[in-house]
Formats: C-alpha cells, structure tokens, sequence
C-alpha cells in the first residue's frame, strides 16, 4: 500500500495515457444527451451576450433617438429571445441531471460487478475504506466532471468568445484594449487560485489527520485511558489543530486579495475604455450605447476568468478520481474461470489435496506439502493453535485462494479446471464471526436461496435450533436485525447463519471456529444444528473447544501448515501427544472456568440474600 493511500487530494502528477479517452468512452453511450446539453449552454451565452447588444441598440436607437417604433421592435425581439434562452436553460439543466444520472449508475453498476468478482486477496490487501471512497466520491466526482465541469469550461470559453465577438463588432480598437488586458487577468487569477487550492488542500490533508485522531482515540478510548495516554494525545492533537488553522488563515488571506487584484486590473482596462470613448463620443464614433455594453461585456468576461482555475483544479482532482476508478477496474480477478471451466453436476466426490503448498505475500510458506484425501460424507475436524494455517486450507477448499504448488481434485478433477461457480455455489460456510445482512431474518436466512418457501425456511430454522427464538421477537421472521446484525447476539446471529446454510443445502459443509465466542449454552444448542447439517454431507470443522468435535470421523490437527496429528478422538487420546495434551489442558480450564462461575453466582446470590 502507498504512503499517500488515502491523500486524495494530493494528485499533481501527470495523468497516465488514456484517461481522457476513457472519461469519453464513459460519456459516448449518452451521445445524444451529450450534444443536446452542449447545445443548450451555446444558445444560452450566445443569446447572453446579444441580449447585451440589444440593450446597446435600446439605449443608441431607441432612447437617444427617440425611436417608439425601433424601441417596440427591439423589446419584442428581446421577449421572444428571452423565451428561447429560458428554454435552453431548462434543457440544459435538465440534461445535465440526466447525464449525470446515468453516468453515475453506469460507474457504480460497473464498480460493485467488478468488486464481486475479485478474489478475496485483493480484499485482504485493500482496506475498506479505500474502496468505499471509489465507490461513492470518485463517482460521484467523475459525475460531476463530465457534467457540470463540461458545462463550466464550455460555458466560460463560450462566453469570452461572444463576448470578444460582440466587441469587435461594436468597435475593433475598444476590443483591442481589452484583449490586451486578458492575459494578465488569467496569470493572476491562475497564480492566486493555484495558491488559494494549495492552502485548502493543506487544511483537507490535516482535516483527515485529525478525523483519523478522533476516530483512534474513541475506539481505542479504553486503552487510551488505562495507559494514561490523554496528555500526550491531546499535545499531538494541538499541533494538527494548529498546523490546520495556520493554513485556513492563509487560505483566508488569499482569497481576500484576490477579488480586489482581478478588480483593479479590470479597472484600468475599463478606465482606458472610458478614456477612450470619452475622446469619441462626442465625435459621434462611439455611442453611450457602446460604452454601456463594453462594461457588460467586460464584467461578464471576468467571471469565467476568475473561474478558469478553479473550474480546472477541479476537473484535475476528477480526473485523478477517475484515474483511481479505472484502476480498480482494471484490477483483474486473481481467480478466474479457466478458459473451459465445466460444472460437473456435484461435487460430491472426495476431495484429494495433493504435495499442497501455499503462502500469502512472501514466500513464506503458510502450508506445507499437505497430502490428505476427504471421502464423500465425512466429517473432519481441524485444530491447533491459532496461526498453524487451519482456515487457510479451508479458505484454498472454497478456492478464495488456489495452492502455489501442488492441487487439489474434487471428484478427481483439479478443481482450477472447474467453473468456481460449481465450486462454491455447493459449499455452505459458517465463520467464526458470522456475518448478517441489514434486512429481515427470514431475508438472512434465505440469502443462498431466495426462492425459498416459508415452510423450508422455519424448518431449517427449527433444525438449528433458532426457531424457538425468533418466535420469541415481536415480529418473529419479520424481525429486523439491523445494520451487520447489531440487534441480535453473536449466538443468535450464529444460529441464524447455520439455518443459512442449512437452507442452501450445501454438499460440502465447513464452519471455521464458529462456536468460539458463544457461551456454553447456546454452543450445545449449536452442536446439535450442526450434527442435522452434518448428517450425509463431507464437513470440514474447526473448533476451538475440544467438546465439539469428539464425534468427528478423522482429527487432524495442523501445527505449522502441516498435519501434525490424524486419528479420531480415542486414537488421538491414546497416542499421548499434541492432541492430548490440548483436550486435556482445555478440559482443565473449562472445568475451572465453570467452578468460577458456580463460585460467582454463590457469591451474588450470597449477597443478594
Ligand atoms: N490474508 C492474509 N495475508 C497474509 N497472511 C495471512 C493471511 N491470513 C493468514 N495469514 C497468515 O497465515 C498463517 C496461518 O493463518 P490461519 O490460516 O488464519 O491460521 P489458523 O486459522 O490456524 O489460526 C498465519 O501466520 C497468518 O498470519
Ligand atoms: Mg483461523
């Protein structure tokens, strides 16, 4: 991961390749939209600037020379066109939220494909919030780039360019002058707005820096507290604090002296204007008229002027936005079907891991020529110590990862040759922390098969043991469950989640330590869902307390991503070795644990009474 990971705002360089094009591509499906909108914009600055001239000819032919008829004439073609230019305004708009619209749908629809088919790898490499950000604000920035920032540069040069246009028709020496001008109205506005975003950036960097602080120092509040940390947080705090406030006041500085600089540049080109014209109008050269809409023209100049750099710093932040989306987007699938890849019906068959060898980012291996051969219906338990590699060679059976060295045959098939959608539609998986979605119980329960019945899903329900308590809730399988499953205990989210996978009726069945963090009592409630599921079906189970899996068919226990031990439980008691000395020192313990318990609640009830 790079140093600037998340300073976004921090992109200067030069853009690679094809950006550009790519921005077009996203925008080419929406041609129509695309011309209709441009074409809007150039009616509507057209139509600004001769509405200028017309108020000149107001001005010279109908109030000077006191002309009703040419005054009448004039004011119904200015009514007309003012119809006209509210009806470009009202198209633009409109197509404007349109584009935008659909270009939105098309990078998110685009984004949440491609983030569903990358491997678990990159997920485990890229930190949420990184992806996140892609997904909402480069989208939402590359939106905006090719709508309102289209509209903006088009508007502007539109605008300058009538303008300059209107002028020289009306009088080429004027315009002279004031195009002389132009350039140093566009230095300084580009010199103090590339200063002004400089200082803004600076805040935005520092502003993260202190959300970051904020967000460890709440999280980690009792840690921050029992180490007695809060002077010397609160010191580091004070520097970002003051670092950031130096830097909006010198944002602040600048952007107060830069309005009065554009003005007193302007001011001298309208002064030789005036200057000018005071020399002529009397000699009937130059008309009040003119002069009137020389300033116009000139005010309305100014604008995009002074915008020209921010429109631009914009559309650079956007483009690196856009940069970062196609990234993402390029990033090609660690995993992916082989050209070929078949669905062989099941996958029934046993499952042989061959010489397997596997390891993350260095070559360090994590597991070690692991040979095992599963027979369809069996149940196998892992166990070890954390870290010995147990759910890295369930994470390579679901093939969230493949083996670096080595392969592993399903049904005598290398299982890379098969489609990954036959691999893992078949395989039903509980973790450790079961994951629920935000929606209902019944919807979590159902989230392999939605078509499923009301009658499958209160049975698998009732088969896991989780019936009796989703009774229990007002609204019973209608309950909501709230954002990840925040309203219900990690037991009950477990439970639900078994019934999950009882309902997708998966031929290999796996649970990774998924009874560690419940208590005793809904862990026996637990065990007995899981022997319905294990019932006929190959299942892999790693647990970290002992009792649950005394019934396994075969215990392997994984010490340093190689099988240690394998036998069934009486062997393994027999042999007097790791696996002993694990069921023997945990037995210890939870006979402890339960005598504190027994001891505590003596205790309460003691002083209760
Ligand atoms: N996504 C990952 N990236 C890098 N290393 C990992 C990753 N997941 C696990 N490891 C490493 O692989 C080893 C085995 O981990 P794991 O399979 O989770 O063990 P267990 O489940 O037996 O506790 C550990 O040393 C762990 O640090
Ligand atoms: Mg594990």
């Amino acid at each position: 991961m790079p140093a600037d990971f998340y300073e976004e705002e921090d992109f200067q360089g030069q853009f690679k390749g094809n950006v550009f094009k790519r921005i077009l591509d996203l925008m080419r499906p929406h041609w129509p939209w695309v011309l209709g909108f441009l074409i809007c914009v150039i009616i509507v600055s057209i139509l600004d600037a001769y509405f200028t001239y017309l108020s000149k000819q107001i001005v010279d032919r109908g109030i000077v020379n006191k002309d009703i008829n040419a005054l009448q004439q004039i004011l119904v073609n200015y009514g007309i066109l003012i119809l006209v230019q509210a009806a470009a305004v009202f198209g633009f708009v409109f197509l404007v939220g349109v584009l935008g619209e659909r270009v939105r749908y098309d990078l998110r629809q685009s984004l949440f494909n491609h983030l569903q088919r990358l491997s678990l790898s990159y997920f485990s490499r890229t930190p949420v919030g990184w992806i996140m950000s892609r997904v909402t604000n480069d989208t939402e920035r590359v939106a905006e780039l090719v709508t309102w920032g289209v509209l903006d540069s088009t508007w502007g040069v539109i605008n300058i360019l009538t303008s300059v246009i209107f002028m020289l028709v009306i009088d080429w020496r004027l315009a002279l002058i004031v195009i002389a001008i132009l350039p140093f109205l566009f230095y300084v506005a580009v010199q103090f707005r590339k200063r002004i975003l400089e200082q803004f950036r600076n805040v935005r960097k520092i502003n993260s820096k202190i959300t970051a602080s904020y967000n460890e120092n709440i999280s980690g509040v009792r840690v921050v507290k029992a180490l007695g940390r809060e002077d010397e947080n609160l010191r580091e705090f004070g520097e970002q604090t003051s670092a950031m406030r130096k830097a909006g006041y010198r944002a602040a500085w600048l952007s107060a002296l830069f309005l009065p600089s554009v003005q007193i540049i302007s001011a001298v080109g309208l002064g030789g204007i005036i200057w000018y014209s005071g020399a002529t109008v009397g000699s009937g050269t130059f008309s009040i008229g003119s002069l009137q809409a020389f300033i116009t023209y000139m005010t309305s100049m100014l604008w995009p002027i002074q915008d020209v750099a921010r429109v631009f710093a914009e559309m650079q932040r956007a483009l690196a936005s856009a940069e970062r989306i196609f990234s993402l987007v390029d990033t090609t699938p660690e995993i992916l079907d082989k050209p070929g890849a078949f669905d062989p019906g099941t996958i029934r068959g046993e499952i042989q891991f061959e010489h397997m060898y596997f390891w993350y980012e260095d070559e360090l291996p994590v597991i070690k020529d692991l040979n095992l051969t599963i027979q369809h219906g069996e149940t196998i338990a892992l166990v070890g110590s954390t870290g010995g590699g147990k759910t890295t060679i369930v994470n390579l059976l679901c093939r969230f990862y493949e083996p670096k060295r080595g392969r592993i045959l399903i049904g005598g098939h290398d299982y890379t040759d098969l489609s990954l959608q036959a691999i893992q539609s078949r395989i039903g998986v509980v973790l450790q922390t079961p994951h629920l979605f935000s929606g209902t119980i019944r919807e979590n329960i159902a989230y392999g098969r939605l078509k499923a019945s009301q009658q499958d899903i209160e049975a698998s329900a009732k088969l896991v043991g989780a019936d009796h308590f989703i009774q229990r809730f007002e609204h019973g399988y209608d309950e909501q469950v709230g954002e990840g499953g925040v309203l219900l205990s990690v037991g009950q989210k477990q439970l639900i989640s078994l019934a999950r996978a009882v309902l997708s009726n998966p031929e290999i069945f796996i649970m990774d330590e998924a009874t560690s963090s419940v208590d005793t009592l809904t862990e026996s409630m637990i065990q007995k869902g899981m022997e319905a599921i294990m019932q006929d079906r190959t299942s892999i189970i790693i647990a970290h307390r002992l009792s649950t899996i005394k019934t396994a068919h075969r215990i392997l226990v994984i010490e340093d991503g190689q099988i240690a031990e394998m036998g069934n439980h009486a062997e393994l008691l027999k042999l007097k070795g790791k696996y002993y000395n694990l069921y023997t020192r945990q037995f210890r313990f939870e006979r402890e644990d339960a005598y504190n318990i027994f001891k505590e609640n003596n205790q309460a009830n003691l002083s209760a009474g």
